[in-house]
């Protein structure tokens, strides 16, 4: 049984990655500040998650570090303000949350002398590139202010690496979806918009024409990649992993998945066209691939959404 922090372990991705380590009977500490993340998404985990209701924040956490994380053995830093639209109105704000929040975990991972940060980053660091399939070596190219904060994470978290020893993985993650993708606050995910049109009888809508390309990763794949990064022990010491379906969907091939009407939009600013990863470098270190195919996994999506929504 290993002690683990999770920062955003109440938000969509990290509270899936809390209820799969508690069942393993690790002991987990959730901090959050549960601007985007919800009590209801820890329901399951409910009595056995210690929970810092806190903002990675210096004066918060820093200043004196809650007793209760002494002798932490792994920091999974999911806590961030995601989604490209709103680090585009509120620069400041998210920088703070994505930046700031990411040096103040790394610290605190420093400071408890953890064996491992396990650091959540974005595929959106890939930006514009000349080539697909996206490798991990590849220079990134960011696009937009998230993209970037992400990006000033992975720099922060690799100095840490090199300065201090810090051992450290960055997982760039490729549009994830599975339950509970309904977060808080007005900026949604693809496809939190889409089941809320058509809850509301809407039709799904699409930027540009819908030929930008997505590489959609099924929850449960991505918090089996998280833990494995964790258990497995690596030759070196620093390692960036895709985490991704390992394949590239239009946006319109995915709405047909959702058969409903759809109404197109002008093209949003400030986003890649196409992404889809290169997974081998995770599948060569962590003897992991993605077991859910998109067809079966928008189907399981849409089966919870219609229990989800009749029993709300
Ligand atoms: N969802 C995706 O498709 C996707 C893709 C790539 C990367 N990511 C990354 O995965 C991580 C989790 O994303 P998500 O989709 O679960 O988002 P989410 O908004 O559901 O979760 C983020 C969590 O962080 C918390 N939080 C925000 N600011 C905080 C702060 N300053 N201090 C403490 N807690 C704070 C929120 O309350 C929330 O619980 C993020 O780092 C995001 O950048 C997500």
């Amino acid at each position: 049984m290993s002690k683990i922090i999770v920062t955003g372990g109440a938000g969509f991705i990290g509270s899936h990655l809390v209820d799969a380590l508690v069942e393993q009977n690790h002991d987990v500490i959730v901090i959050d500040n549960f601007s985007t993340g919800s009590k209801k998404n820890l329901e399951k985990s409910r009595g056995k998650v210690k929970i810092l209701k806190t903002s990675l924040l210096i004066e918060k956490i820093l200043k004196r570090i809650p007793k209760v994380l002494n002798g932490t053995d792994y920091i999974f830093h999911l806590a961030a303000l995601p989604r490209i639209e709103r680090s585009i109105n509120d620069p400041i704000g998210t920088h703070q949350a994505n930046v700031e929040g990411t040096i103040v975990a790394l610290e605190l991972a420093r400071q408890l002398g953890v064996k491992k940060f396990l650091f959540v980053s974005s595929s959106s660091v890939y930006g514009i590139q000349k080539r697909l399939p996206l490798f991990e070596s590849l220079l990134p190219n960011p696009q937009n202010t998230y993209a970037y904060q992400k990006l000033m994470g992975e720099y922060y978290s690799k100095i840490y690496n090199q300065m201090y020893n810090l051992e450290v993985i960055i997982f760039r993650l490729f549009n994830v979806y599975g339950p509970r993708m309904f977060s808080k606050g007005s900026y949604k995910l693809v496809f939190t918009k889409w089941l809320e049109q058509i809850r509301s009888k809407q039709p799904l809508t699409i930027y540009g024409k819908g030929d930008q390309t997505r590489d959609f990763t099924s929850i449960t794949d991505v918090v089996r990649g998280l833990i494995l990064g964790m258990t497995t022990e690596l030759k070196n010491q620093y390692e960036i992993l895709n985490l991704g379906g390992g394949q590239q969907k239009s946006i319109r091939e995915m709405a047909k998945l959702f058969k409903n009407n759809v109404q197109f939009l002008p093209p949003r600013p400030y986003e890649e066209k196409f992404k889809e990863a290169d997974i081998n470098k995770a599948k060569k270190l962590l003897n992991w691939k993605p077991s859910t195919s998109i067809d079966e996994g928008i189907k399981k999506l849409l089966n919870y959404y219609t229990i989800y929504s009749t029993t709300r």
